[in-house]
């Protein structure tokens, strides 16, 4: 005390953390799925339900069922889906994820496992599934968390429903101007799709939509691909190291339909990276060496990351979203606008090579369960013992999920 009086603070119990930590976590999610509302790339949250026992409380999810499994099912190792089908789903993808940050609320664990479909057809439509690692990046004036304010009735531990749904959108609309984007700091995410600068290293924390937009650019390349980018660690892996070199070679020019490639030597000392609203850069050095069939050009120099069937559309697409640096990554809206997004340039045809997934390279991410038949009902549970309790978690407690770093 500031007085110099002794005082006791009584050691909490490590177990009681864990417990806390984890119930704040569920209610997160709850918080963060009412407040999304309804939205047709979006699983919706219908119900929550609390079973109060002696010594523990079980919280029931009920979510809208869907019956299509999971996009991971989909993808051909090795080979990916053709370009078409790819574009549909990413298409959805972006859809989901722009109401979400409209919404004020990024996911952090986008990945294919995630990414559900509403039936067994080839017509399914994606939904964003798991925001057990949601966070809310915008916040009131006040200060407050912005999504989380319209939970009311979560904090109180009791079971609610949803408020009324939301008008679909599918426009890449910013939070309303009354919040303020804060920057996240908890390491969290799937080995594989977590953005680079989600790391206990990054003093200044990160912003959750461009984390988002990371995580998409590896959904994106593991469909067309087959195959993931990176290894699971990205600072000890190498061909993430090599990506990373490119870029400090190469200025990404962010254009009306696309991206446009400059060398970044060709630029004067000191000048301000090029803008989307800049005119385009005149021809860069790096092009000219390319049309004199002296050297690759910069896009044939990350032949090395695409496999050959990959398209150079798609290519160009992969590289705005995969920027290591995330004030230099797309934006949703550049993401949306761009030609591959869009339909162009896409490979019809895919042969007809299936084999099951799981295997060296392209494996199910740490954590994730393994793929079943889709129930008829969809129901999540998750056990809220008092830490004291000898049950502390059901099974499919929301602590264990999403396989945090
Ligand atoms: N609404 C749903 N309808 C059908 N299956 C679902 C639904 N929600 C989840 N699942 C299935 O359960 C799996 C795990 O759910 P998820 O919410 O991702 O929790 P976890 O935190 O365990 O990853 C999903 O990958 C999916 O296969
Ligand atoms: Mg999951």
């Amino acid at each position: 005390m500031p007085d110099g009086t002794a005082v006791h603070i009584p050691k909490v119990p490590e177990k009681y953390v864990k417990w806390l930590r984890a119930r704040q976590g569920i209610y997160r999610e709850i918080a963060n799925m009412s407040h999304l509302g309804q939205h047709k790339n979006v699983i919706s949250l219908f119900e929550v339900l609390e079973y109060v026992q002696d010594s523990k409380s079980t919280l029931f999810l009920s979510l809208e069922l869907v019956s299509g499994g999971e996009l991971f099912d989909r993808i051909k190792i090795g080979r990916g889906t053709s370009e078409v089908t790819a574009q549909r789903y990413f298409r959805q993808l972006l859809d989901g994820i722009g109401y979400c940050h409209a919404k004020g609320v990024c996911h952090r664990d986008l990945k294919p496992e995630n990414l559900l479909l509403s039936d067994p057809s080839g017509d399914a439509v994606l939904r964003i599934a798991d925001f057990g690692l949601s966070a809310a990046f915008a916040i009131a004036a006040n200060g407050s968390d912005g999504a989380a304010q319209s939970s009311a009735g979560v904090s109180s531990g009791h079971s609610h429903s949803h408020g009324s749904p939301s008008s679909c959108s599918s426009s890449p609309a910013t939070p309303p101007s009354s919040l303020s984007m804060r920057r996240l700091r908890s390491v969290v995410g799937s080995p594989h799709y977590v953005a680079p600068e989600v790391s206990p290293d990054s003093v200044q924390g990160y912003d959750g939509p461009k984390a988002d937009i990371w995580s998409a650019g590896i959904i994106v390349y593991t469909m067309v691909a087959g195959i993931l980018p990176f290894g699971k660690d990205l600072k000890h892996c190498a061909r993430f190291n090599e990506f990373r070199k490119w870029f400090e070679r190469h200025e990404l020019v962010y254009l009306a339909h696309g991206v446009r490639i400059q060398n970044v030597r060709s630029s004067p000392p000191g000048a301000r990276p090029p803008s989307a609203a800049s005119a385009p850069p005149s021809v860069t050095e790096a092009d000219q060496r390319s049309k004199d069939g002296q050297r690759a050009t910069p896009m044939e120099e990350l032949n090395w990351f695409f496999p050959d069937h990959v398209t150079e559309n798609a290519r160009s697409l992969i590289i705005m979203l995969l920027h290591p640096e995330p004030s230099r990554r797309a934006t949703l809206s550049q993401v949306l606008r761009h030609e591959w997004t869009r339909g162009g340039g896409a490979a019809e045809a895919v042969d007809s090579v299936t084999q099951q997934l799981g295997k060296t390279k392209f494996s199910r991410s740490p954590n994730a369960p393994p793929s079943r038949d889709q129930p008829r009902q969809s129901c999540q549970a998750s056990t809220l013992a008092s830490p004291d309790a000898k049950n502390e978690w059901g099974p499919g407690s929301s602590s264990q999920r999403g396989g945090p770093l």
